[in-house]
């Protein structure tokens, strides 16, 4: 078990990881303060296959806690299911004093993480992260939020967790296509921080896959590390957080055209940092081989559905459409060197919509 520190100052919480740590659960947030049993808002199939551990360690702790149950699905990360949160917690006679316990993925934590920020103005939550994926990324930095009509994350709110409870081991019932997903958003991290961390998972690729206790361990607590720093320097994302979005430019809008169904979050993402690989070298950011090294560990770590079948002008108009995009001005993540991310500004757009189409209709062979 290892414990890391998210440094807020008087908002710090810690991020405790390892293999069985669920059983631990009421233990450990005893010793955080809390008191009084949490109000559980938990996915579907993440209760059925490891509920029995945590709610079994959670009464010992507390007595036994109230659950909401939420259906399984990126298309329930809406405000219907946060009513129905609302209401679970007043029938729960939450007040402000109560917390919520997230239990499941991104999905889970994000809207779990939204009904905390904004229930009686705010109470506090605990996220127990159940994916690669929220492990090592959304359960950390306190961005919570749902999907609406007019898009993904649209609305939402900075709130953070008061701890977070990763057990690495419930990873064993992961689907393999998630755990690709997420191990992508791992390699994203040594990429933009820590060249150590991509020399591991090239060294143990096969181990992380066949999900070796140690070596899930390692990347979990290495990439988590890597999360909480950057939030650390930078919570709301004024400067050094962006370095994050490493892939997530081009992944997102390639994530959109597909209509969030063809590719997962970490697929788009690998996509995206192909793509941003590919602009850099043309761009002369990164030198050829270590630009080929990280391109080789990308197509190593999973197999990723084909983009050669989106049409690059919706693929473009998305991009444009993005967020984080800033205002007309064209941002953009490359790496200095593995292991060093950067944010690029004024990126020009028709070089950056040619090279698209370039990369599209070769679905991503640059040579
Ligand atoms: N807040 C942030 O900073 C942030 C960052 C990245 C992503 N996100 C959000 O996270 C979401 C994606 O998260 P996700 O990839 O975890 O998806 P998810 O929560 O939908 O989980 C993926 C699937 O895995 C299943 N599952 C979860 N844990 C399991 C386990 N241990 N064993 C077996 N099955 C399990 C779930 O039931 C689900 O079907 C998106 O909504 C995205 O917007 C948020
Ligand atoms: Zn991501």
């Amino acid at each position: 078990m290892k414990t890391l520190t998210v440094n807020l100052k008087e908002r710090s919480y810690r991020v405790i990881v390892g293999g069985g740590v669920l059983a631990r659960a009421g233990k450990i947030l005893s010793r955080h303060g809390f008191r009084t049993a949490p109000v559980i808002v938990a996915n579907s199939t993440v209760l059925r296959l490891h509920g029995d551990g945590l709610l079994g360690a959670l009464r010992g702790a507390f007595g036994p806690s109230p659950l909401i149950r939420i259906p399984d699905g990126e298309r329930y990360k809406n405000h219907q299911t946060l009513l129905k949160i609302y209401d679970g917690l007043f029938r729960a006679r939450a007040d402000r004093r109560s917390w919520i316990l997230a239990f499941g993925g991104g999905v889970t934590g994000d809207i779990a993480g939204f009904a905390a920020a904004t229930f009686m103005r705010g109470i506090r939550f605990v996220m127990v992260p159940t994916t690669l994926l929220s492990q090592v990324d959304s359960s950390i930095g306190g961005k919570t939020g749902i999907n609406v009509p007019q898009g993904k994350n649209l609305v939402g709110a900075f709130h953070q967790p008061s701890a977070v409870i990763a057990d690495t081991g419930v990873l064993e019932t992961l689907p393999g296509r998630q755990l690709q997903s997420g191990l992508f958003e791992v390699i994203k991290c040594g990429a933009i921080r820590s060249r150590p961390l991509l020399d591991y998972i090239d060294r143990r690729l096969p181990d992380i896959l066949n999900r070796h206790p140690g070596a899930l361990e390692h990347i979990v607590v290495a990439a988590a590390r890597i999360k909480a720093d950057v939030v650390a320097l930078d919570e709301t994302e004024g400067g050094l957080r962006m370095i994050l979005n490493y892939g997530h430019t081009i992944g997102h809008a390639i994530e959109a055209a597909g209509c969030y169904r063809r590719f997962t979050h970490g697929e788009a993402v690998a996509w995206g940092m192909l793509a941003a690989l590919g602009y850099g070298r043309e761009l002369g950011v990164l030198g050829a081989k270590e630009t080929g090294r990280l391109i080789r560990l990308i197509q190593k770590a999973g197999r990723l559905p084909a983009v050669d079948r989106l049409e690059p002008d919706e693929v473009w108009r998305s991009l444009l459409r993005d967020k984080k995009f800033g205002g007309g001005d064209i941002r953009m993540v490359f790496l200095r060197s593995l292991g060093e991310g950067a944010v690029f500004n004024g990126i020009e757009a028709p070089s950056l919509r040619r090279f698209l189409g370039r990369f599209l209709g070769g679905n991503g062979d640059l040579d």
